[in-house]
């Protein structure tokens, strides 16, 4: 277990890529998730140029496509023996209505559903590891929805600001579940919020120009993609003094009442399990 290996989804972009720049020295292994192969190739070769001792490793992971993200698991898993960290750092911020190739709302999906799924088949390699860590990008914006009943039904009304937020909230509970059911296990699970940080999120093709003036706009209030990184980057090198918290500014922080719903996370849970077909919350073959 000599090789210290770091996976991280969305490295492509924004906080995600300060992210790695910055924690290549850390590592012996790099797995970038990414839904861009050629994005990731480009960082692959960033990376190797500037740490000669670094091995990296590009797998496709689309989280808006589950069967997708079973298929970048099961790479990983047949190419790696742990993980030390993953990194659930991927986010999408739609303000149309769109859903994944699996019918869910696509914030939900991707930001959520993908990356549940995805933590749920890397967990027994990363419990394996010397780390155990997993790292959960969430967002301040948790505390602008509820989870509420209907997830994971398309909804008929859309309101991208709570979807989005709903998304995120349900991005805590999850680590509040992994803290709650293994943190005696050794599992080290930290949720971030990186600030208002100025990346691609939210603009795409049809909006390009749009969220280019919205980010210049409020220049003076967003940080700089590294800045935005800071907090995750400090908690790979503390994991146990972050362990179960949510962490903004690189410090601990209290979550407001929307966040610490217990009925809501549980049922969450519960029914994400459902949708996913899975018949436990993450999967250890040893006795917990
Ligand atoms: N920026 C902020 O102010 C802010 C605030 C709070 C929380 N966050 C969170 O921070 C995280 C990083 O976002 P960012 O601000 O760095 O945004 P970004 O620059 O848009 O980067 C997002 C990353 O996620 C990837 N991604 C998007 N959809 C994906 C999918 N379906 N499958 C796999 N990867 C996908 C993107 O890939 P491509 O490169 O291919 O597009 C990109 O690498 C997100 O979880 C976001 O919610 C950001």
């Amino acid at each position: 277990m000599s090789n210290r290996i770091l996976a991280i989804t969305g490295p492509t972009s924004g906080i995600g890529k300060s992210t790695v720049i910055e924690l290549a020295n850390d590592y012996d292994i790099i797995i970038l998730l990414c839904r861009n192969i050629e994005k990731g190739e480009h960082l692959k070769t960033l990376l190797t140029e500037e740490h000669k001792n670094i091995q990296v490793e590009v797998i496709k992971c689309d989280l808006s496509d589950l069967a997708n993200v079973m298929k970048a698991a099961t790479q990983v898993l047949d190419h790696y023996p742990h993980i030390d960290c993953l990194i659930n750092n991927a986010g999408v911020v739609s303000i149309t209505r769109q859903k994944t190739i699996d019918g869910y709302e696509l914030m939900f999906g991707t930001n959520y559903l993908g990356h549940f799924l995805l933590t749920h088949m890397l967990f027994e390699s990363i419990m394996r590891s010397r780390d155990k860590q997993i790292i959960i990008v969430s967002s301040g914006a948790y505390k602008y929805a509820h989870i509420g009943h209907h997830n994971f039904n398309y909804p008929l009304r859309f309101n991208p600001i709570k979807s989005y937020s709903r998304s995120k909230l349900a991005t805590l509970y999850f680590m509040q579940e992994l803290y709650e059911q293994f943190h005696h296990c050794g599992l080290n699970v930290t949720a971030i919020h990186p600030g208002a940080v100025s990346t691609n999120l939210g603009k795409t093709k049809y909006n390009q120009k749009f969220g280019d003036f919205i980010y210049k706009i409020f220049d003076s209030m967003f940080v700089s993609p590294k800045e935005g990184a800071m907090s995750t980057i400090k908690v790979t090198k503390d994991k146990t003094l972050f362990n179960g918290a949510y962490v903004y500014e690189g410090k601990v922080t209290e979550l407001e009442n929307q966040g610490m719903n217990y009925y809501d996370r549980k049922r969450l849970i519960r029914e994400t399990l459902e949708a996913l077909q899975l018949d436990q919350f993450m999967y250890l073959s040893t006795d917990k």
